[in-house]
């Protein structure tokens, strides 16, 4: 019994390792791994990170993209960047609003124009340029990359939204090219290897106030982060609850085992006549 269990054990083991190893020579987007402080287990989201991905989402990413589904609010929110109340209100107040014709309830009655954000309203959306709400973009692209789009990367490497995240802002080539009116640039990590996104980020973009140096790594890590956190902001919550199912069904197993050797243990033992 032992043996055919080891047996098994063996040949699973191999055929990921070999999997891996051939999954990963396949594919044209080439996507990094990056260790992010909420993978693992015990990962947890870094504050600080939270508050420079959000800095770097507000000053550069919100002249395109919109957060939708994200409510203000949260950013107070324990386990996400956790600004103080104050900063909330006064970072509400100082967003843009561009989608009051798609949201009424953004049109002051009495002005006619759209009022002052509180943080009981949601990001705005973006439709101007074109560019997909980036709210869940960290959930949406989490498994489709890899070869044939199976997601293969993500179950064995554990890369999922936030590396496709970065490795899109840190992909482009310089190489850039204009195809029925529209000016295509060279991204190795998008789909078809050319994303209608200018290059949006580049080394000292933002200033950080915690004196992080703003490289073009550090800030995609940052803002990957950021949307992270937007696509699955109880992810901690998540994992907790896991690992206490994970403690009971162990404890319930043994608890188990035992009960049944008991009620048989009469019987087994028991030669048949
Ligand atoms: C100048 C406008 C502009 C800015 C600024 C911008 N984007 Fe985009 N982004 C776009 C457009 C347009 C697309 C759609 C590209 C396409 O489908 O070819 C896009 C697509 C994306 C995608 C989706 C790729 C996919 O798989 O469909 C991600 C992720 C993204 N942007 C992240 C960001 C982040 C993060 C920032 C800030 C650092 C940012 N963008 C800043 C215009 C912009």
């Amino acid at each position: 019994m032992f043996r055919k269990i080891a047996l098994s054990a063996v040949t699973a083991a191999t055929l990921v390792v070999a999997g891996t190893a051939s999954f990963a020579a396949e594919g044209t987007a080439h996507i990094e791994d990056v260790a992010f402080p909420f993978e693992g287990p015990f990962g947890t989201f870094d504050r600080n990170q939270l508050q420079r991905g959000l800095q770097v989402y507000t000053e550069v990413c919100s002249a395109c993209h919109g957060l939708k589904f994200v409510p203000i609010r949260t950013l107070a929110d324990e386990g996400g960047p956790q600004l103080p109340e104050d900063q909330v209100r006064a970072y509400a107040a100082g967003l843009s609003v561009n989608d009051e014709a798609s949201n009424p309830k953004l049109i002051d009655p009495e002005t006619g124009s759209a009022r002052t954000l509180v943080p009981a309203d949601n990001f705005p959306a973006n439709h101007a340029a074109g560019a997909p709400d980036l709210s869940l973009m960290a959930k949406a692209r989490a498994g489709f990359h890899g070869p044939y789009g199976l997601g293969i990367n993500q179950l064995f490497r554990g890369i999922g939204g936030p590396e496709y995240i970065h490795a899109i802002l840190t992909g482009y080539t310089g190489e850039e090219k204009e195809e029925a009116g529209s000016v295509f640039y060279e991204n190795h990590a998008f789909s078809t290897g050319w994303i209608k996104m200018p290059p949006p980020l580049s080394d000292d973009q933002v200033t950080y106030a915690d004196g992080t140096p703003a490289t073009l790594d550090q800030m995609s890590m940052d803002v990957a982060s950021f949307l992270m956190w937007t696509a699955e902001p109880h992810m901690m919550n998540r994992k907790e609850t896991g690992f206490k199912a994970v403690i009971f069904l162990i404890i319930f197993g043994s608890l188990l085992y035992l009960t049944n050797k008991r009620i048989w243990a009469g019987v087994k033992g028991k030669k048949l006549a």
